[in-house]
């Protein structure tokens, strides 16, 4: 079947390893079901695959793409919840410490079509496209465990979301503004604060700036660029929930700022299969569709993983079959 995947790792060239072309097609073992595929979205996890972080070295080549959604055998139209647990686990499916992610063990949803376990597929709501569906499971997942979840944000309180325009930033924004909170971004640019602010943002600023005063929350994802204004921005007693580290981790934890102004540090991954149900519950309920910024055919993908590379992301990117 047609494919687009990682035929090994390359640490320092991620491209490197993008193949566009033919996979074998998948089995399906009894309890799994298989979900042909009609649109997927691209994280920042795949280019961590293609430089083989996360992964083992025999699980190449891998069928990249964590988030899907598309149809069953029977007509069904379902979306994937990425998160794979052992045999047998039962509970918050996070904290399972044998979970994996698609694409770490198992092949993904950049194909015609992907194998999950039959729990790991949900009802997609007509009023739905296939394309924002597919945009759910990773990135919208986790800007919703980290806002209502881990940090427990309520109607009225400031948040900082660190950066505006990626997969997860721009889902941060938009649930926290529906949510009813004060939403401060920092973007790089200024056309990326200007989406921010389309998006909800009621205050944007450049990367590192003073806030005009201190937050309740902050959402980071970004890493060593930001953690240092992360906790400078927060009052005392403040949440930061931190779930990403695209600028590489910070190795000073500014221990003496945490303590002292008893900061609480959480970190966050991914979501529960009933968080993504409460997920697309609300963005029925508030009428919230994720900004997608680029659909492309899942055959010229390599232009979605380049932008992504390259910064130049406004909103999700989305591949359709
Ligand atoms: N723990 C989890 O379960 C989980 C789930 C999803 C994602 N993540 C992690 O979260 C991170 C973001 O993922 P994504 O898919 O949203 O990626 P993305 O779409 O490429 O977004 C990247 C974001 O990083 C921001 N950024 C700010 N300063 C940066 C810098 N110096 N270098 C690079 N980026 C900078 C960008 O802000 P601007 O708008 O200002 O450019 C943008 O908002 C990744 O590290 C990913 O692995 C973790």
């Amino acid at each position: 079947m047609f494919a687009v995947y990682a035929s090994a790792p390359h640490a320092d060239d991620p491209m490197a390893g993008l193949t566009i072309g033919e996979r074998p097609e998948p089995s399906v073992p009894e309890g799994w079901v298989r979900v042909d595929v009609r649109a997927a979205s691209l994280n920042m996890h795949d280019v961590w695959t293609l430089r083989g972080v996360g992964i083992a070295a025999e699980s190449f080549p891998m069928i990249l793409g964590c988030d899907g959604a598309g149809v069953l055998a029977d007509g069904t139209e379902v979306l994937i919840h990425p998160v794979i647990n052992a045999p047998g686990w039962r509970g918050d499916e996070t904290l399972d410490p044998r979970r994996t992610l698609l694409t770490e063990r198992h092949q993904g949803t950049f194909a015609d079509s992907v194998v999950v376990p039959a729990g790991n597929v949900i009802p997609k709501p007509p009023e739905l496209s296939f394309a924002v569906a597919a945009t759910l499971g990773t990135a919208w997942l986790t800007a919703y465990r980290m806002l209502f979840v881990q940090a427990g944000v309520r109607p009225g309180q400031t948040v900082l979301v660190q950066g505006a325009s990626g997969g997860v930033s721009t889902a941060l924004i938009q649930l926290a503004s529906a949510a009813g909170a004060r939403v401060w971004v920092t973007g790089r640019t200024e056309e990326k604060r200007a989406l921010a602010t389309g998006l909800g943002a009621h205050a944007t600023f450049e990367a590192g700036a003073r806030l005009p005063e201190r937050v309740d929350a902050v959402f980071e994802t970004v890493g060593k660029a930001t953690w240092s204004h992360s906790l400078k921005s927060l009052k005392p007693g403040g949440t930061v929930v931190v779930a990403g580290a695209t600028s590489g981790p910070d190795p000073s934890a500014d221990l003496q700022r945490v303590f002292f102004l008893q900061l609480r540090v959480l970190g966050s991954t991914m979501g529960t299969r009933q968080e993504l149900v409460d997920l697309v519950s609300f963005l029925r309920l508030h009428d919230i569709r994720p900004q997608i910024g680029l659909t492309l055919p899942l055959e010229q993908a390599t232009d979605g993983f380049r932008a992504m590379l390259d910064g130049e992301t406004t909103g999700k990117i989305v591949f359709t079959r």
